[in-house]
């Protein structure tokens, strides 16, 4: 079998095409969806990232803005301009980039933000709700990941979908997401013994690991839905992700390249995330 390729690039840009339209409309009534982002001092990968987050958001009507604050700022300057934001009626989405100088990283960030301005998903409150099946922000990836499986056609109600890593931000809240969806799913972690005899009986594989080729063409189920959500660099500075692709493709039903897969759609996720908050707050139905 060879795998049919899902292509993210295509979906995100069709998202996309949609959100200008809803932006429009929001527009008609007065609302101008905002999202701000919030960088401390400058990690290089991050810097490209927000270009990302933000000229999408451009692309699509949204407003954007992005604060920068220097290395050195406290944790309280943080904190004082996201509360500024959280009062700022033009804005909708706050999003503080990660990862943050080591001074903060013990800090609580995601709990300055307004759960209602969460677009990250990653304030106690927005996971908490998603635990209790509750309307809330999914986390970008998690929401890219389901828009990509969904695109498939395949079924998730009854599949076994098998997440391999455990982050707060992405493999728990998707592995939640597949769940509340009726999937049945099996969580694996760097300590599970014997990944592939958990793999191979995935329908659904969703891999966020961070780890070059964890996944080879053996441990996939024959006509498998596989997402890989690795970005890993090589040493000749090549981008790919934690499933051999190759060997992967050989026996998947559909499967993610890297890049091209998952990133397009968190970016996409994202922006879907700030329309929603603009009409939360000013109460536009959905
Ligand atoms: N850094 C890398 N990915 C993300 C993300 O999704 N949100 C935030 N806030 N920072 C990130």
């Amino acid at each position: 079998m060879s795998a049919k390729i899902i292509d993210g690039k295509a979906l995100s840009a069709k998202v996309r095409e949609e959100l200008k339209k809803e932006v429009e409309e929001l527009k008609g009534k007065g609302i101008t969806p905002g999202l701000t982002v919030v960088q401390v001092g400058h990690v290089p990968a991050s810097d490209l990232y927000i270009k990302m987050k933000t000229s999408a958001a451009k692309e699509v009507g949204i407003k954007d803005e992005l604060v920068t604050l220097p290395e050195t700022a406290s944790f309280d300057e943080l904190q004082e301009t996201v509360e500024k934001l959280n009062k700022d009626e033009s804005v909708h989405g706050i999003l503080v980039q990660l990862p943050l100088p080591d001074s903060m990283k013990k800090k609580r960030v995601a709990e300055i933000i307004a759960p209602e301005k969460d677009v990250d998903g990653f304030h106690p409150y927005n996971h908490g709700k998603n635990l209790i099946k509750e309307p809330t922000f999914i986390s970008a990836t998690p929401r890219g990941v389901i828009e990509l499986i969904q695109s498939t056609g395949e079924k998730i109600e009854g599949a076994h979908a098998v997440v391999v890593g455990t982050s707060s931000i992405v493999g728990k809240p998707t592995a939640l997401m597949l769940l509340n969806l009726h999937a049945t799913i099996t969580m694996c972690n760097r300590y599970t013994v014997d990944l592939g005899s958990y793999t191979r009986q995935a329908d659904i594989l969703v891999v966020a690991v961070g780890k070059p080729n964890l996944i080879t063409g053996d441990m996939i189920k024959e006509g498998a839905v596989v997402i890989d959500i690795g970005i890993n660099k090589t040493d000749e500075g090549k981008i790919m992700g934690d499933v051999d692709f190759e060997g992967a493709k050989e026996r998947a039903g559909w499967i993610t390249p890297v890049p091209g897969g998952v990133g397009p759609m968190t970016v996409a996720a994202l922006l879907e995330n700030t329309v929603l908050a603009a009409k939360r707050i000013h109460n536009v139905e959905d």
